[in-house]
C-alpha cells in the first residue's frame, strides 16, 4: 500500500534492471570497463516522492527493503542527482526526498541508479523545469553508468561504460524469477576480480547474435539459452553459493539463468506466468537465497505517477 501523496509533492516510480547480456572489455584509462550490454527493465520498483523545501535544502529519508544500508548524506545518489539538477537549472527552491525501496541494495539491479534517475524526473517536475529527455540523460550519465537506462527503461543495448543507449528490437513479455542474495556485492570489487581472473584482452566486446535474434523473435526459450554475463565467474568466486542457486533454478525448469550485473541477484527466465509461480515456490523452499520475487519485463523507465 503506497502512502497518500502530499498535495505539493511529485511521486516517481522507477524500475530495477537486469542485464540479459553483459560483455566486458579491458579497463580504460579512467578505470571504467567498456561494455556491450543488453539492459532490461523489470517490474520491481522503488518509489520516490519529492516535496518542496526552502532554497538550498536537500534531504532524503529512506524506508523499505535494505533501507538501513542506504546513506542519507550527500553521497546518496538521489541527493546528488537533485543537487546536480539544481546546479544546472537554478530552481527557486530545494527538495525533500523520500524513497521507498523494493530493489535490494548492491544487488546487481541498479537500485541506487534507479533512485538517482527517479530524483531527476521528480525534481524536474517539482521545479517545473520542462526539460527534454536528452537534457536529463546527459546529467544521468554524469551520475553513473546505469542511471540513463533507469530513465528510459524497456530493453536497450548499452555501450561505452553502459551510459550510451539504443533501444533493442524486442518483442514479447518475459516472466522472471529473481533470487536475492543474503548480502550485497561491491561492483568495483567484482570488476576488479574479473580483471584478476584474466578479463578479456581484445576489445570491443559484443553481444551474441543469438540473443538479439531471440529478442527480435520474442522467443523465450532461445533467450533463456543465450543469457550471458562475463562478470558471473567473478561473482561466483566471491559468493560460491550462487552456483547452487543457478543450478537449483535450472533443475526446477527455468529456461535460463544468469547473475544480474555484478550480482548477487540471480535472474531466472520462466516460460509462462504459471511456470514462474512454480519456480519461485520451489526456489523459496530450497532456502539458499534471502528471498524470491517474480517480475515481468520489459517495463518503462522512471515516470511520474499520480
Ligand atoms: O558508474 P557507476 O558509479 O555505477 O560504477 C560503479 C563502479 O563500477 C565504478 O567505480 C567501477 O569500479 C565499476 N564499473 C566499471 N566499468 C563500468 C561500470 C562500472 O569498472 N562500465
Amino acid at each position: 500500500m503506497v502512502a497518500a501523496l502530499p498535495p505539493t509533492g511529485v511521486r516517481v516510480r522507477v524500475p530495477a534492471k537486469i542485464n540479459l547480456a553483459l560483455k566486458v572489455g579491458p579497463p580504460r584509462p579512467d578505470g571504467f570497463h567498456p561494455l556491450a550490454t543488453v539492459f532490461h527493465a523489470i517490474s520491481l520498483y522503488d518509489d520516490l516522492v519529492a516535496e518542496p523545501a526552502p532554497a538550498g535544502e536537500f534531504t532524503v529519508t529512506v524506508s523499505g527493503e535494505d533501507a538501513e544500508l542506504v546513506p542519507t548524506d550527500d553521497s546518496n545518489l538521489a541527493i546528488r542527482a537533485a543537487r546536480r539538477l539544481a546546479e544546472a537549472y537554478a530552481p527557486a527552491e530545494g527538495v525533500r526526498l523520500s524513497i521507498k525501496k523494493a530493489i535490494p541494495v548492491a544487488g546487481g539491479l541498479a537500485g541506487g541508479s534507479a533512485d538517482g534517475a527517479a530524483a531527476l524526473v521528480a525534481c524536474a517536475a517539482l521545479w517545473a523545469l520542462d526539460l527534454e529527455q536528452e537534457e536529463l540523460l546527459a546529467i544521468a550519465a554524469e551520475l553513473g553508468s546505469d542511471v540513463p537506462f533507469a530513465l528510459v527503461g524497456g530493453t536497450a543495448i548499452g555501450s561505452g561504460r553502459g551510459e550510451q543507449l539504443v533501444p533493442a528490437l524486442a518483442r514479447g513479455c518475459y516472466h522472471w524469477v529473481l533470487a536475492f542474495g543474503t548480502e550485497g556485492l561491491s561492483t568495483p570489487k567484482v570488476y576488479g576480480l574479473y580483471d584478476e581472473l584474466g578479463g578479456r584482452t581484445a576489445p570491443p566486446p559484443t553481444v551474441a547474435d543469438e540473443l538479439m535474434n531471440a529478442l527480435r523473435a520474442g522467443d523465450a526459450a532461445a533467450l533463456g539459452e543465450s543469457l550471458d554475463n562475463d562478470l558471473q565467474p567473478a561473482a561466483l568466486t566471491l559468493r560460491p553459493v550462487l552456483r547452487r542457486v543457478l543450478d537449483a533454478g535450472l533443475d526446477f525448469g527455468a529456461l535460463g539463468a544468469v547473475v544480474s550485473g555484478s550480482g548477487p541477484t540471480v535472474a531466472f527466465l520462466a516460460g509462462s506466468e504459471s511456470a514462474a509461480i512454480e519456480l519461485s515456490v520451489a526456489l523459496s523452499a530450497e532456502g539458499i537465497c534471502r528471498s524470491v520475487r517474480r517480475a515481468v519485463g520489459p517495463v518503462h523507465g522512471a515516470r511520474v505517477v499520480t
